[in-house]
């Protein structure tokens, strides 16, 4: 089992990254209980895959469980299920001292960890991510909320979790899809900030996707590392835990745009938004060529989504994309901001993106669909 420390003073945790890490929770999460009982919420797909599995590793230290099942998908991150889960868990008798346990993908750990903040002003909880992309970003860095009907994460606290158990083995119970789409956010770790991590996936990234063990371990394990890092740097967003959101403008738009379902998984939206930030990074002469046409190669070498042509269906036209924009949380006195890049590895946050290269750029990719 390998571990990254998240060193906030004060709020700080372990995130435990392994195989069998279900079957060990009751040793892992033991300690940190002050009666032998938890409280876990999660999904009905997961339930399915791993409620048991987790059941088991607990009972085996002598610890009960109860479970919420909710519906899966990204509407149960809503008002309706805060609620449901809230009035659950007070019916369940969760104390201050307790912990509560997130059991699933981004869209439970979200839910649970701002429901474990509001819940008696503040419980503790923890986070058992399921999907690659819980595992090497929503669960860490507590970021935790609901979505409004105005908009994704319009609603939510920073609450850090005490413990991440990222186990290895569910993530062989992903969809290669589902998989690529939680590769998406490992791949942009290395393009934001670590060229050596890019140029390691570029060799890795197949033995990642068809199952090695050793290399998953190593991948989810970097890309933790790097965002602790930066989110003991900036935990509420002041600077430069921006620098995740790489691809990210492009990406809410996108979604906006194709309705947050299954024409476009986050994930995938996080690569297309990249190849456009390299892009648009080389349009403004803040760095090669040669990153922009790296990055698509990569991610085309992985079957992944690259270009706005691999999406599939209607898009709006290049203002409609731009005004998509306009309501990214990261715009300030209706200013878009962007995450761009001197080179692979070397990001940085900037307002300073004249509004009419970005619109070239949509236009130009839009025509070639
Ligand atoms: N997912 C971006 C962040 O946690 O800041």
């Amino acid at each position: 089992m390998e571990t990254v420390h998240v060193g906030l003073e004060g709020r700080e945790y372990d995130i435990h990254i392994g195989p069998g890490l279900l079957a060990k929770s009751g040793a892992l999460i033991g300690p940190m209980l002050a009666r032998k009982q938890v409280c876990v919420v999660t999904d009905e797909n997961v339930a399915a895959l791993h409620l048991e599995t987790l059941r088991e590793g607990l009972a085996a230290d002598g610890i009960a469980m109860e479970a919420l099942v909710l519906p899966a998908g990204e509407s149960t991150k809503s008002w309706a299920y805060l609620e449901q889960t809230v009035e659950w868990l007070l019916a369940q008798r969760v104390e201050r001292k307790d912990v509560v346990v997130a059991l699933g993908g981004g869209v439970i750990g979200d839910l649970t960890g701002f429901a474990a903040a509001v819940l008696r002003r503040g419980v503790g909880f923890l986070q058992i991510p399921t999907s690659l992309l819980a595992q090497v970003d929503s669960s860490v860095g507590g970021k935790t909320g609901i979505n409004s009907p105005l908009g994704k994460n319009l609603v939510g606290a920073f609450h850090q979790p005490r413990l991440v158990l990222a186990d290895i083995d569910v993530l062989g119970t992903l969809t290669p899809r589902d998989f690529l789409a939680g590769y998406g956010e490992v791949v942009k770790y290395g393009m934001l900030g670590d060229a050596n991590f890019f140029e390691w996936l570029e060799a890795q990234g197949p033995a990642l996707a068809t199952g090695d063990e050793e290399a998953r371990i190593a991948a989810v394990k970097r890309s933790c590392e790097m965002k602790a890092e930066i989110v003991v740097r900036d935990e509420t967003e002041q600077g430069d835990r921006a620098l995740l959101n790489l691809g990210h403008t492009f990406c809410h738009a996108l979604e906006a745009a194709t309705g947050y379902g299954d024409r476009l998984l986050h994930g995938e939206g996080v690569a297309v938004g990249c190849a456009l930030a390299f892009e648009l990074s080389m349009r403004l002469g803040l760095c090669a060529q040669e990153a922009p046409s790296r990055v698509r190669e990569h991610l085309r070498a992985m079957g992944m989504k690259v270009d706005l042509k691999d999406i599939e269906g209607e898009l709006p036209d290049a203002d409609g994309l731009l005004d998509l924009m306009g309501q990214d949380k990261k715009v300030v006195d209706g200013q878009l901001r962007f995450i761009l890049a001197h080179g692979i590895g070397e990001a940085f946050v900037t307002a300073d993106v004249p509004r009419d290269m970005v619109r070239q750029l949509l236009v130009e990719e839009l025509s070639r669909r």
